[in-house]
Order: C-alpha cells, then structure tokens, then sequence
C-alpha cells in the first residue's frame, strides 16, 4: 500500500466545489427509476442514460471530482465504442467502483440485514484497478424504522464487514468510500437519527483501527442527522446542518480527509440546501461534500425520459444540481439560484 498516493485521490474525490455522482445503481435499483419515467430498462438503455451524464462537460470538468458506477457499466462502451471509463477520465474525474453484492437478512435478527461481498474481493478488486478504478464503495444499511433495531449485532456485523472491505482495498491500492447509512424511513425525530448514528459511526471507526485502515486513505459517506421522513417534525435546515456537524466532530477523526454525504431521499433542493448549511459553520478538520445518487439524477432523468431528442435537456439539469451542490460544497448556494433556473 502507497498511502500517499491514496491520501491523494481522496484528497481529489473532496476537492472543495467538487463531490461524487453516484451512479452505481445495481440493475434492480435502476430499473426501479426507469420505471418512474417510463423507460425500459435494458443494457443499451441504461448505457445511453449514464453515457448521457458522463457526456455532461460543464457537470464533470467543474463539478464532479469522481462517479460511482456499476460492475454493468465499468465494462461497458459507449455507443462509438469508447469505454464508459474512459469519458470520466476524459472530463479529469475519477472512476469508482461498487464492490458490495447488496443486502441479505441477518439470521437471527429479525428485519435486519447485513452486506455482503467480502469473498473473492481481493480478486475483483485488482481487475477494477487494472480496468482504471482508482475509489471504491460499500454500503451497509441500518434500519431504525421498528422497536428493538438496530441491534447491536446488526451495528457489529455491518462494521466489521466495511472495515474488511476498507483494509482489501487499500491492500490493493484503491480508496475505500465507506459508507454506513441509517435509513430515513420512519417516523423518527432527529434526535433518534443523531444518537443512532453516532452509535454506528463510533462502531464503524472501532473497526476501522482494529484491521488497521489508514484513515487517511479513505473517504466517510455519512447520512445526516435528520428526521425520519414520516416524523410529524420535520427539524429545520439549521437544526440537522448544526446537529450533524456535532455529532461528526465527535465521531470523526480528523485524519480522515473528507466526508461526502449520501442524499438518502431526501428532495434534490434539502440536500444542497443543508450540505451548503453545514459548510457555512465553516472550521471543521474535514472537507464536507456530497456523493449524490437521486439528488443529482433525480432531475435529469425526468428531463431526459428516455429520447434521444431530451439528452441535451438532461444535461442541462444534471449540470444545473451539480452546479448547486458544488456552491454547496463550499458554502455559497442560495435559494433564489435555483428559483433563477427554474
Ligand atoms: P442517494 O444519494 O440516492 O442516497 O445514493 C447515494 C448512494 O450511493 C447510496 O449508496
């Protein structure tokens, strides 16, 4: 391991006005949005609609240090036959990679999950390097939408599992994104999301010395402290902005480089307008940006719809939330900027 060539990506991935485009929908997820804009859901499909993005010069030269993508897409070629890799490198982004294989349940828990992925992720993981992923991504899922979760097993397995995943791919030269995400669905208040993630966070950084992950070779892809999305209190931009910032500062440390943000469902303008909160409190030890999946693509799937005539439309869109995000990132977004473009 080179830690400072790793230490390096991650520095790009969070370079202030850049964040990462998750792209990295598995199959079953994208299909799932297609189906909300009434496109079928096919290869060609799915490589015309994330060539469309990749394509997005003013989104990708400016904002976007680095996309997340699918094992599908890190092999596909766009439609003159250029590999899709390739258009990301071509904008100076960098290419990352989903290495988890998604959720099964976790016996003896009921309701709760845990991911996988861990066996054979040496050997997958030295094809994506060689294939030009310089980043990775893994996921695991924390629901609090019921009594008695998460619990402790649920925190400890998952923790293990992203410290795992974390060490084998600094070992192979990649900067693992490590991303514990507990979920908004619920009825919960802030104040439940805030002591349950801080919970997971203090877990997960447990783990993360235990197997001797150089934090500074490695990116915290956080959910916010935020309210459940059916809480009848709904806390305010300022409330989840300060609360988050708190409870990161405690369980973050300083080495790691930066923190980029999961949107979680939150709407596209929630998610810029309290990534921009956070960064106008300003002195923290990390950069603080976004790694957006529906809050970036939400708006330009609607523009694009699936015709070619509309590629320029989704464009346009795409180029327009990354814009916001990238004030966001540095703490200079309005409000009336997004009135202005609509
Ligand atoms: P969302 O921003 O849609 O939550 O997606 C980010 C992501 O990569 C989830 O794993």
């Amino acid at each position: 391991m080179n830690l400072a060539d790793l230490n390096k990506v991650a520095q790009a991935m969070v370079v202030p006005g850049k964040g990462i485009l998750a792209a990295d929908e598995s199959s079953g997820t994208i299909t799932k949005r297609f189906d909300a804009i009434g496109v079928t859901s096919t290869e060609d499909s799915r490589r015309d609609y994330r060539e469309m993005l990749f394509r997005s010069t003013e989104a990708m030269t400016k904002y976007i240090s680095g996309v997340i993508l699918y094992d599908e897409t890190i092999w596909q070629n766009a439609k003159d036959g250029t590999p899709l890799i390739k258009l990301i490198e071509q904008a100076g982004a960098i290419p990352g990679i989903k290495v988890d294989e998604g959720t099964q349940p976790l016996p003896a828990c009921p309701g709760e999950r845990v991911t996988v992925g861990l066996d054979r992720l040496a050997e997958r993981l030295k094809r994506y390097y060689e294939r030009g992923a310089r980043f990775a991504k893994w996921r695991a899922v924390i629901d609090i939408n019921a009594r008695g979760i998460p619990s402790m097993t649920a925190v400890g397995v998952n923790a293990h599992a992203l410290g795992r995943y974390a060490a084998l791919c600094q070992a192979a030269q990649i900067v693992p994104i490590v991303e514990p995400e507990v979920l908004m669905d619920g009825d919960h208040d802030i104040d439940r999301c805030l002591e349950v993630t801080t919970r997971v966070l203090n877990v997960t950084f447990q783990e993360l010395r235990k197997q001797r992950v150089a934090l500074e070779g490695m990116i915290l892809k956080p959910n916010m402290a935020i309210s459940g999305k059916t809480c009848a209190k709904q806390a305010s931009v300022q409330d989840v902005a300060e609360k988050t910032v708190r409870m990161l500062k405690a369980c973050v440390p300083a080495a790691v480089p930066g923190i980029a943000f999961l949107s979680g469902g939150q709407s596209d303008e929630e998610a810029t307008a309290h990534l921009d909160a956070m960064n106008r409190i300003g002195n923290l030890p990390w950069k603080l940006t976004f790694s957006y999946g529906r809050a970036l693509q939400a708006a330009p799937q609607k523009a694009w719809a699936g015709k070619a005539a509309n590629v320029a439309a989704g464009q346009q869109a795409f180029s327009h939330r990354a814009h916001m995000n990238s004030l966001a990132s540095k703490g200079e977004w309005k409000a009336d900027l997004e009135k202005k473009a609509a």
